[in-house]
């Protein structure tokens, strides 16, 4: 009897311990800890440059895994996909932009239109690894520009563009800048 009592009274912190854990568990389920008001804003070039992060990646993955598929005409090459995707982008009402654009390009609709998109592209002669970010007034309103270098990641790059009858540069070699990626956000909604 007294050894029964003795070990009755030993359970009695492991019990009351057991009790407050699952009180605890308890508690945790029915009171979520209220949600703090978190004063986060992000920047426009920190958004530019994880918007640029995944269109260059989307590009260069399609360059490597569709390069074969090219000269067939009736395959969008991996600039026209570009123009593609962007024009679809647009026409969902997002608040950014983006196209490429070329100081010697294939295209004249690719050529720089605005005096920040040829300082970037003039920037890559001297600095071909950095982007170049500015603000610049548009129609009345500002946009954060970001223009990034576009590189020949792959041989196609080169090859297509070397060999077609309208581009003005016939020279291009792999992991050259062969034009910039300009991505604009706008700053006043
Ligand atoms: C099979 C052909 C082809 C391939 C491959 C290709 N391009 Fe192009 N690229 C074009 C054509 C055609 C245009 C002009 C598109 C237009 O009419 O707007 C163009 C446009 C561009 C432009 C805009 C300036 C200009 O020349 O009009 C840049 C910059 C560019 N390409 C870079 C690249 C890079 C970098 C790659 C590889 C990741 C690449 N291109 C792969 C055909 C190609």
């Amino acid at each position: 009897m007294k050894c029964k009592l003795k070990f009755s009274l030993a359970a009695v912190p492991v019990l009351v311990a057991a009790m407050l854990v699952a009180w605890m568990a308890h508690a945790q389920k029915t009171e979520p800890r209220s949600k703090p008001k978190l004063a986060v804003s992000i920047k426009p070039q920190h958004l530019a440059d994880a918007l640029h992060a995944v269109i260059a990646s989307e590009r260069e993955v399609y360059t490597y895994t569709n390069a074969h598929r090219f000269l067939e005409q009736s395959f969008p090459n991996p600039c026209a996909m570009f123009r593609l995707i962007s024009e679809a982008a647009a026409s969902k009402g997002v608040e950014f932009s983006y196209v490429l654009r070329s100081l010697k390009p294939i295209s004249q609709r690719n050529a720089p239109e605005t005096e920040v998109e040829r300082r970037g592209l003039e920037s890559f002669a001297t600095r071909p690894d950095q982007p170049y970010y500015a603000e610049e007034m548009l129609g009345g309103r500002w946009y954060f520009t970001a223009v990034y270098p576009d590189v020949a990641v792959s041989q196609s790059c080169v090859s297509c563009h070397n060999q077609h009858k309208a581009s003005l540069k016939k020279d291009f070699k792999p992991g050259e800048v062969m034009g910039g990626v300009v991505i604009r956000i706008a700053l006043e909604l």
